[in-house]
């Protein structure tokens, strides 16, 4: 019998939709049909409208336009951080069975209507928390599983976001301020929160959290730096130099010159006329003490499990390579998740350490340690009702209402916050 072909039209052509989620989508012509696009931006719609061949008046700059009727079997969302509840109400409403990118909102009351329109329309959920299917992520939980550590007590979770991608995404970029983005503990934690819950294998029962935006701020500008780096004296000494980001990173670190971040300025093909023009105006070129940045640089955050876990989590900026790493305590021994080399280290209490290196093991190495990739080979399974998937809205909306607490949490000085009060 002949492979079902699932259509697919996709809201939010950028990053995600496009290069991360889009290209696969596309090349998987046995299983999907790319056929609708909708995006504010007219070049990208046209550009991506050419590569995965969808007609002109299949492209739509308007979401309302594209909204006034259904236009395949997946919607896949992935737009801004606030638009995704809006559209994925409606993509309920229409009927679509939906592939979503994280977060889904900083609101309670959003999390309670997406639930309430999934029960009332039906559509099938993907959310995308991208880490749960990468092998590294998921060698810890078949260890934790099988009980490699007896009980499982307490986990440690740092996320180090790294210097230079949190001023491109956090303080120059598009996540820097919760007028148009979420908090950062959803915003980019909300991937470690929903590993934390996964892992502890219960919902979380009260959480506490500090943090604040300590280091770009105007104050601590060096003495007479510029506006924009490249008008600033600090051009070539400064880390956090808009030329070191991406002048010096396209010239000289070996970056695929269309790739992440340098993509995100400019459109492909990335030059250095280009980038040097979106400096000089653009948001990017702007110094990170003279930003309209309002989300935090560290934060702590405390949790406890219904089944009486605990766990921690560090995010911080202030870090040379980015990179989670979890420390898994059990009553007869440890885990260490090193995102940085891709391993995972077993340590019983009665036995020699053993160490798993997953880059050597699986085929990884691509966006999230491989989770980009087998995430959508997940989407066929779901849409074709093969196996379900691990990232529900359910399971998403748990982990997005512990961000929400979190974040309640720290603006009330990190007092303890129950997740259902
Ligand atoms: N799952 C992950 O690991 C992961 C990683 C990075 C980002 N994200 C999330 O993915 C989302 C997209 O991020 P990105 O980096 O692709 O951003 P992006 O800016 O590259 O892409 C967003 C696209 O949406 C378009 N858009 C904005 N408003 C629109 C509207 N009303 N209608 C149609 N199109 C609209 C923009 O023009 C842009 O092309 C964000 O919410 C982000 O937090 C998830």
């Amino acid at each position: 019998m002949d492979k079902k072909i699932f259509t697919v039209a996709i809201i939010g052509v950028g990053a995600r939709g496009a290069n991360a989620y889009g290209w696969q989508i596309n090349d998987a012509t046995d299983r999907f049909d790319i056929v609708a696009l909708c995006d504010i931006r007219p070049e990208r719609l046209d550009m991506f409208g050419k590569k995965f061949n969808v007609p002109e008046d299949a492209r739509f700059t308007d979401e309302n336009e594209f909204f006034k009727e259904k236009r395949a079997d997946l919607l896949l969302i992935a737009t801004q951080d606030k638009d995704h509840v809006r559209h994925c109400l409606k993509a309920f409403e229409l009927g679509y069975d939906i592939m979503t990118e994280k977060p889904l909102t900083d609101k309670r009351e959003e999390c309670e209507a997406l639930l309430a329109a999934q029960k009332k329309y039906g559509g099938k959920v993907l959310v995308c928390h991208v880490l749960r299917y990468a092998p590294l992520f998921l060698k810890a939980e078949e260890m934790i599983e099988n009980g490699r550590i007896g009980k499982l007590v307490a986990i440690n979770a740092i996320e180090r976001v790294q210097f230079a991608h949190q001023s491109h995404s956090y303080v120059r970029g598009n996540w820097r301020n919760t007028n148009s983005s979420a908090p950062m503990i959803l915003a980019k934690c909300c991937h470690d929160l929903d590993l934390l819950q996964w892992y502890a294998k219960s919902k979380c029962k009260s959480i506490s959290s500090v943090g604040d935006l300590v280091y770009f701020k105007p104050e601590n500008a060096p003495e007479g730096a510029a506006e924009r780096c490249l008008d600033c004296q600090y051009e070539r000494t400064c880390p956090y130099s808009a030329w070191f980001s991406y002048i010096h990173r396209f010239h000289y670190e070996n970056q695929p010159q269309d790739t992440w971040p340098l993509n995100v300025l400019v459109n492909a093909p990335v030059t250095e006329e280009k980038l040097y023009e979106a400096l000089k105006t653009g948001p990017y070129g702007r110094c990170v003490f003279h930003c309209d940045n309002n989300v935090v640089d560290h934060q702590f955050t405390q949790m406890t499990f219904e089944n009486g876990v605990k766990a921690s989590l560090l995010m911080t900026a202030f870090t040379q390579a980015g990179g989670r790493r979890i420390t898994f305590h059990g009553t007869q021994g440890e885990i260490v998740l090193e995102e940085q080399s891709d391993s995972v280290v077993l340590k019983r209490f009665d036995d020699e350490t053993e160490t798993f290196n997953i880059a050597a093991l699986e085929e990884s190495g691509y966006g999230h340690g491989g989770g980009d990739i087998f995430i959508v080979r997940k989407l066929y399974e779901m849409l074709t009702g093969k196996s379900d998937v691990a990232t529900t809205l359910e399971a998403s909306v748990e982990s997005h209402l512990m961000g929400i607490c979190a974040e309640e949490s720290r603006l009330k000085g990190g007092e303890l916050v129950y997740i259902h009060k």
